[in-house]
């Protein structure tokens, strides 16, 4: 390699784009949310507390309640569908545009308390722009 910035060829090999930058900050550190695209989640607890987060496109409802540290979310598998504490329950008028829960999600849901028919594991609904303004409600208990 001879003149020129060393980083330019790890840049072409990423698309162009440095992982630092894919993952929301420029080279220097600098926060770039901003670029990010981003819709709104609220989260409703059992309580009737309720609170509206901001949701990366391509995220799932499980990691936007982690990132906004909201209550009521345990995901202790990490999103692999395989424990079942992050259920929620979707809003009625938001239960078409989300979907039903895959063979896979269905049988985890059994583990879960209180399962009803509006039932999903956050940890599988990904976050995208037709779902803006998605409500849910976490249950009284995880598990
Ligand atoms: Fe474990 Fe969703 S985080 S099933």
């Amino acid at each position: 390699m001879s003149g020129g910035a060393p980083y330019v060829g790890a840049r072409k090999r990423l698309g162009g784009r440095s992982r630092l930058s894919g993952a929301g900050f420029d080279e220097c550190g600098k926060d770039k949310e901003d670029a990010v695209p981003m819709t709104k989640v609220t989260f409703n607890d059992a309580s009737g507390a309720s609170r509206t987060v901001e949701a990366q496109i391509g995220s799932t409802v499980m990691e936007t309640a982690l990132r906004n540290s909201v209550p009521g979310i345990e995901a202790e598998c990490g999103g692999a569908c395989a424990c079942a504490t992050c259920h929620v329950y979707v809003a009625p008028q938001w239960t078409e545009a989300v979907g039903k829960p895959s063979q896979m999600e269905e049988d985890m849901l059994d583990f879960a308390a209180d399962v009803r028919p509006n039932s999903r594991l956050s940890c599988q609904i990904k976050v995208t722009e037709a779902l803006d303004g998605l409500v849910v409600t976490t249950p009284a208990r995880q598990g």
